[in-house]
C-alpha cells in the first residue's frame, strides 16, 4: 500500500531487494579475505545497511557515524562528526550512505578517515543523484540513479519522517506547502 503523501514510487520494494542482493554479492567478491570495516552514516543508512549486510558473506566489522552539515536549519557546508571517529587505522573502509547528492558529506568523511589512517575508503550508496554533484567524488558501488528531485523512504527523510517506508518515492507537493 502506498503512503498517501507519496506521488510516485521511484524505487520499489522489489527493486530494492534486487539492488541490495547485487551490491552485497559484489562487495563479498571484491573484499574476500580483506576484513573490511563497514561504516554507516546515521540515520539514513539504517535500512539499506541492514539489508545489504545480509548478502555480505565475508569476515567484516561494523561501525556507525553521525555527521551533520547543518547548523539548525541552515547548511553550513562544514561537515561535523558527532561522537568522534571510529578507529580506522590500516583498515579497508566501506562507507555506506543512503544517497550521494552534492557529494560534500561523503567527500569530507572520506578525507577524515584517510587522515585517521584508513588504508582505503570506498563508497557505497543506495542512490546517486549525479545532477546534484558539487565535488568530484565517484562511488564504487551504486544501487541506482535518481533524477534531481527530493526522494524519501527506506532511510531517507523529510523532517525526520518517511524513513520507515519500504520503498523510495517522491513526496506530493501538498506535503511541502503545509
Ligand atoms: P550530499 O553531501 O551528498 O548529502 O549533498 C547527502 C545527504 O543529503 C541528504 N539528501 C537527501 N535526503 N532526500 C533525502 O531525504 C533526498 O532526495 C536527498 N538528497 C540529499 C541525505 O541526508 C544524504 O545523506
Amino acid at each position: 500500500m502506498m503512503n498517501d503523501d507519496i506521488q510516485k514510487i521511484s524505487v520499489s520494494e522489489d527493486e530494492i531487494k534486487h539492488i541490495v542482493e547485487r551490491l552485497g554479492t559484489q562487495i563479498s567478491k571484491d573484499y574476500q579475505g580483506r576484513n573490511p570495516l563497514f561504516i554507516g552514516l546515521l540515520k539514513g543508512c539504517i535500512p539499506f545497511m541492514s539489508d545489504l549486510l545480509k548478502y555480505v558473506d565475508i569476515d567484516c566489522t561494523l561501525e556507525y557515524m553521525k555527521v551533520s552539515s547543518y547548523d539548525g536549519t541552515k547548511s553550513t557546508g562544514v561537515v561535523t562528526v558527532k561522537g568522534g571517529l571510529p578507529i580506522v587505522k590500516d583498515r579497508e573502509v566501506i562507507l555506506i550512505d543512503d544517497i550521494l547528492d552534492t557529494g560534500r558529506t561523503l567527500d569530507a568523511v572520506r578525507k577524515m578517515l584517510v587522515e585517521a589512517g584508513a588504508k582505503s575508503v570506498t563508497i557505497c550508496v543506495l542512490l546517486d543523484k549525479p545532477e546534484g554533484r558539487k565535488v568530484d567524488i565517484t562511488p564504487a558501488y551504486v544501487g541506482g540513479l535518481v533524477p534531481n528531485e527530493f526522494v524519501v523512504g527506506y532511510g531517507l527523510d523529510y523532517n525526520e519522517h518517511y524513513r520507515n517506508l519500504p520503498y523510495i518515492g517522491v513526496l506530493k507537493e501538498k506535503v511541502y506547502s503545509k
